[in-house]
């Protein structure tokens, strides 16, 4: 496949607005597409402030910075998306609301596109099934926050082709990641190593063991990990998380994989992390001192 030369990117919330910028600072044209305005312009914002940071710890030349923005072009209309080379889709984890999108993709992208999607559990064999080109279909799993961490997780479905494998691996290897590839089952590695975790950190509460503060600093000094498990779902989102348990729970069926009450009942609340300010902390109060 000739070099990339733009993307497209459906979402603009927490890991589409990261992905396309790494887009847009590796030289690429970015169309970033939202069905929710107002979620465009918090993202034009977040990638705007996050570029100006990279300039001032001079990470990045005022140049550079201001023509990547100057590639970058958000839109509420999907059919700009027809000659993008790739499109990576960031939208909610929800099966039935991907393979919505991936039908009507199918249909705008030009025919050597290449479909992929940041899902974190979801079947890409399934979400290929949807669509007229199940080779060019691949999962691109970036980590969160996407320009920080050096993970992509690249996830084979059952038709992916080898040409659409190498193209996808040198485009997370253009935004200078460590590529790991899985088979497409429920959760594919991290996912499926990560969200039992954070679930049995939830029955951990929930069973009144210890305190949310506790249990984070137990697995934080005591397992060495940078933030405690509570802290981290809050930063992934409780409805990321809960939505990843219900896939694994159905897709590996294994009781051990059911979500635990406590994180259905806060996703039920709203609490959904810290993206509206509150989930198993509120962070409408100062943060708390882990
Ligand atoms: P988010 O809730 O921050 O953003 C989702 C965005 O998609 C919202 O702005 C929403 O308006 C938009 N959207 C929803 N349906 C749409 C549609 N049909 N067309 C266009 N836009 C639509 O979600 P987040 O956290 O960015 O997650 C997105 C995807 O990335 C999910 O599949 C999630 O599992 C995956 N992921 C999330 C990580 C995390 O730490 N939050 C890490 C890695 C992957």
């Amino acid at each position: 496949m000739a070099e990339m030369k733009s993307i497209g990117v459906v979402g603009s919330g927490q890991m589409g607005s990261g992905i396309a910028q790494l887009g847009a600072v590796h030289g690429l044209d970015v169309w970033l597409i939202d069905s929710d305005p107002l979620a465009l312009s918090r993202a034009f914002k977040s990638i705007s402030s996050s570029i100006q940071r990279l300039v001032s710890k001079a990470q990045l030349s005022q140049a550079a910075g201001t023509s990547a923005l100057r590639r970058l072009q958000c839109t509420t209309n999907l059919e700009e998306l027809c000659s993008a080379d790739v499109i990576i889709e960031a939208i909610v984890e929800s099966e039935d609301v991907k393979k919505k999108l991936f039908l009507e993709l199918d249909k705008i992208a030009k025919s050597s596109a290449i479909l992929a999607s940041n899902t974190s559990s979801i079947s890409i064999t399934r979400l290929a099934s949807v669509t007229s080109r199940p080779r060019q279909v691949i999962g691109m799993h970036f980590m969160n926050p996407p320009p920080i961490m050096k993970l992509v997780e690249i996830v084979r479905g059952a038709d992916t082709s080898d040409e659409t494998f190498n193209a996808t691996k040198a485009l997370a290897e253009r935004f200078s990641k460590t590529v790991i590839c899985s088979q497409d089952y429920s959760g594919f590695i991290v996912n499926r190593i990560l969200m039992p975790m954070i679930n049995e950190a939830f029955f951990t509460l929930y069973t009144g063991v210890a305190t949310k503060e506790d249990i984070d600093t137990g697995m934080k000094l005591g397992t060495n990990h940078p933030m405690g498990p509570l802290q981290l779902a809050d930063f992934i989102g409780l409805d990321v998380c809960l939505s990843i348990m219900k896939v694994l729970h159905a897709g590996l069926g294994d009781s051990k994989y059911a979500p635990c009450p406590l994180l259905v009942q806060y996703v039920d609340a709203g609490r959904l992390g810290r993206k509206c300010g509150i989930g198993v902390y509120d962070y409408r109060k100062p943060s708390p001192r882990l």
